[in-house]
């Protein structure tokens, strides 16, 4: 049997179509881009970025620290986000810039990313971008995040280990209640050996999809890495969102949630109560909740 060559978009960014619409949101795959040498992407442009951004927006920590840190104990380097980007080089350092969405080259650079994924999922909304710059060897640690991501690498290169969503002994129901409810993103790793994950070493011209909540950590390579996040929210990632709050809210009364996903019958009715429930008080007008923001 012969296999038909993959079909490419011409585009910005590069995937095969049916290998996307198999995995997208199921498993991890790689696609292509072609942001290397992209301006917007210097480092002295990211610089001007970071001076443009609100101070919430901007985080950065030291990137020398083990795969399970609570957020709490984060060291800090005592240099400024600056300082920071200008001494990347040496200052063993991670440096995230988020909702850079909120600068006009930046939106349109995320829309042109995302546009050739449009006609696959056409219920993406809640764009957001995030530049990540960091140190040789700098580690980020193992966390879950709320939005479907592709990381675009731009410069140097990453080793990404993905692990599985649906295996408990990895992420438990409680983590993914209390993460939705507002708790951090980091999480004990109970695989630090990396027996039940999968490795993707990321290079320039690369893009890795992390479907919604599969657990991850990150080591840079030996060089500078600059990676671009292009991220969105749909229909199923609200679903899912809603259906955890719902089991966390149960979880507090006292009572054992049936999990999401075991039942569909159970969680469509609840999320139908919560949909009425959220209808009624838009109704009475009362103030939405607000969005959970992650990277
Ligand atoms: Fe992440």
């Amino acid at each position: 049997m012969t296999t038909a060559p993959p079909r490419f978009t011409e585009a910005l960014v590069d995937f095969d179509t049916r290998l996307f619409r198999e995995k997208f949101d199921r498993e991890p795959f790689l696609i292509q881009h072609r942001l290397p040498g992209h301006p917007l992407f210097e480092l002295e442009r990211i610089m001007e970025l970071t001076r443009s951004l609100p101070a919430d927006r901007v985080e950065y920590n030291a990137g020398d620290v083990p795969i399970t840190l609570d957020p709490k104990v984060t060291p800090r380097t005592g240099l400024s986000a600056e300082e920071t980007i200008r001494r990347i080089e040496e200052c063993r350092s991670w440096l995230v810039l988020k909702n850079v969405e909120s600068d006009p080259e930046y939106s349109a650079l995320l829309r042109d990313c995302l546009s050739p994924m449009q006609s696959i999922i056409p219920d993406m909304h809640y764009f957001e971008a995030f530049v990540f710059v960091s140190s040789p060897g700098s580690i980020t640690p193992f966390h879950i995040d709320p939005e479907c991501n592709f990381l675009l690498q731009v410069r140097g290169s990453k080793f990404v280990r993905m692990y599985p969503r649906d295996n408990a002994a990895i992420l438990t129901e409680q983590e993914l209640e209390r993460f939705y409810a507002g708790a951090s993103r980091n999480l004990t790793c109970r695989d630090e050996e990396g027996t039940t994950s999968r490795l993707f070493e990321l290079l320039p011209g690369q893009g890795l999809h992390f479907p919604v909540t599969m657990p991850h950590w990150v080591k840079n390579g030996p060089e500078v890495s600059v990676s671009f996040s292009v991220t969105f929210r749909t229909s199923a990632s609200d679903r899912r969102e809603i259906l955890y709050r719902i089991n966390h809210h149960l979880r507090r009364t006292g009572l054992a949630p049936r999990p999401v996903g075991q039942s569909p019958w159970i969680d469509q009715m609840k999320f139908t109560s919560f949909d009425t429930i959220r209808r009624v008080r838009r109704l009475l007008g009362s103030k939405p909740e607000p969005d959970r923001r992650g990277y």
